[in-house]
């Protein structure tokens, strides 16, 4: 009996190393990296007096050459506490270039933009939140902007010492030519519902229905993932870091939650976990008719497709429509001109996972050979060395007038990543 325990344990730890060691991708060798013209845009309107852009962990596409991102710094949040981190905010890269783009009063001329002339150098600027609560902290991790509704939704951590975890409701008024204005609503969720940090990212279903992935087996420790201080704050990140290294499913998922828009102080939500058991649960996107929803797991190296029932909402697996994707996905944006899915990729996880290493990232994007067909074609529309930022989250595209950009954003360095597209 003990032979042959002597005898398996080992092979089973062989496999479970080459696993690992093919996940983290060790051994990846990049091809050609960092397309000639990539810039950080990393500045406030792009004046060099302005202030540093917080890492913009998302990404979403607003309307023609306008995106919005939620900047904060995730990542820093998770290691060390969410209220370790300066208050975040919501930025719209706008690439527009020219008159009418001002951040407020239509004033464009004398704000310190530079470039704004043939080039249209996409701009960075903050928005304004009004009704935001005063007591509430904000870092802003998934964010999604739908059309149908025009709510933006924002995955919020605002630590235990506020409100904890919860999804932000913002009214998105379109102001013109200016940069829309957003007035918070209501949030879903909170410490009663959801583990500290647990949610990843949102979409939104129909009418007061969303979608949010849990990306923690188990809940932050207070301090920050860095900072365990209690037993079962220890146990806890044994159990989620043991989880996504030995590649199993855990307690991680999408939930469906349901509220009511019409009674914002007290929404009545409910939430039930809609499909469970990921290695990790990442971003998720929906086509705009919501037949489909697209789920990314990094560590499965997967993204997984889900018919949704209007009747109830409930999400049945599509295994013949499962994409696998050549480095781990982040975030996911279904593209409603393309049909094309954009992620940003981590390649080399082993990069992530050291923490005094800068991570290289793609922006992958997935298309169909006809629409309805399965996603059988990937791209690496952008290829980057960790040079100009440490690790993508996530990807879009961005037309300005007379030019197409990449945008890429980090969960942990300041500014954004912006290379010219064809
Ligand atoms: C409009 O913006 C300009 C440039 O930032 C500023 O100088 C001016 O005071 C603003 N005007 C109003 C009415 O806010
Ligand atoms: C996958 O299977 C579902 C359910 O059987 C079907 O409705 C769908 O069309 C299939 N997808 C593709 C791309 O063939």
């Amino acid at each position: 009996m003990w032979s042959l325990f002597m005898v398996v344990l080992p092979i089973v730890l062989g496999a479970q190393a080459l696993r690992l060691y093919e996940t983290l991708g060790v051994s990846k060798v990049l091809g050609p990296t960092t397309p000639d013209g990539c810039f950080l845009v990393d500045r406030e309107n792009n004046d060099p007096a302005g202030s540093i852009i917080l890492p913009v962990e998302d990404l979403v596409h607003y309307r023609s050459g306008i995106l919005l991102g939620g900047a904060g710094g995730v990542l820093l949040g998770e290691r060390f506490s969410p209220e370790s981190r300066p208050l975040g905010y919501i930025v719209a890269v706008d690439a527009r270039g020219g008159g009418g783009s001002g951040s407020g009063n239509g004033s464009d001329k004398d704000d310190g933009v530079e470039d704004n002339g043939d080039n249209n150098t996409p701009v960075v600027r903050k928005l304004k939140m009004s009704k935001f609560p005063a007591d509430t902290h904000f870092l802003p991790h998934g964010i999604y902007y739908s059309k149908a509704s025009e709510r933006l939704y924002v995955v919020n951590h605002a630590g235990v010492s506020s409100v904890g975890t919860r999804v932000e409701v913002f009214d998105v008024t379109r102001n013109g030519d200016d940069l829309p204005e957003l007035t918070w609503r209501l949030a879903v969720g909170g410490k009663d519902l959801f583990a500290n940090m647990a949610l990843n990212a949102v979409v939104e279903g129909q009418g007061d229905e969303i979608y949010v992935t849990q990306w923690q087996s188990t809940a932050v420790p207070a301090g920050g993932g860095m900072h365990p201080k209690s037993i079962s704050e220890i146990v806890g990140r044994i159990v989620h870091l043991g989880q996504t290294f030995m590649m199993m499913p855990g307690n991680q998922g999408v939930y469906r939650c349901t509220f009511d828009s019409k009674s914002p102080s007290n929404p009545a939500t409910s939430c039930r976990r809609e499909s469970w058991g990921y290695m990790a649960a990442n971003g998720i996107t929906a086509t705009p008719d919501l037949s489909r929803i697209y789920v990314a797991d990094p560590v499965a190296h997967k993204i997984f497709s889900y018919a949704r029932d209007p009747a109830d909402g409930t999400l049945d697996y599509l295994s013949n429509e499962t994409i696998s994707t050549p480095h781990a996905p982040d975030n996911v944006h279904y593209d409603e001109e393309t049909g094309e899915l954009h992620t940003g990729t981590i390649p080399r996880i082993v990069e992530f996972a050291d923490l005094h290493a800068r991570a290289s990232g793609t922006f992958q994007v997935f298309s169909q050979s006809k629409p309805g067909s399965r996603y059988d074609t990937v791209e690496q529309r952008v290829v980057h060395d960790a040079s100009l930022l440490d690790e993508f989250s996530a990807c879009m595209p961005l037309a300005g007038p007379n030019k197409r950009w990449s945008v890429c954003g980090s969960p942990i360095a300041d500014g954004l990543l912006v290379c010219p597209a064809s």
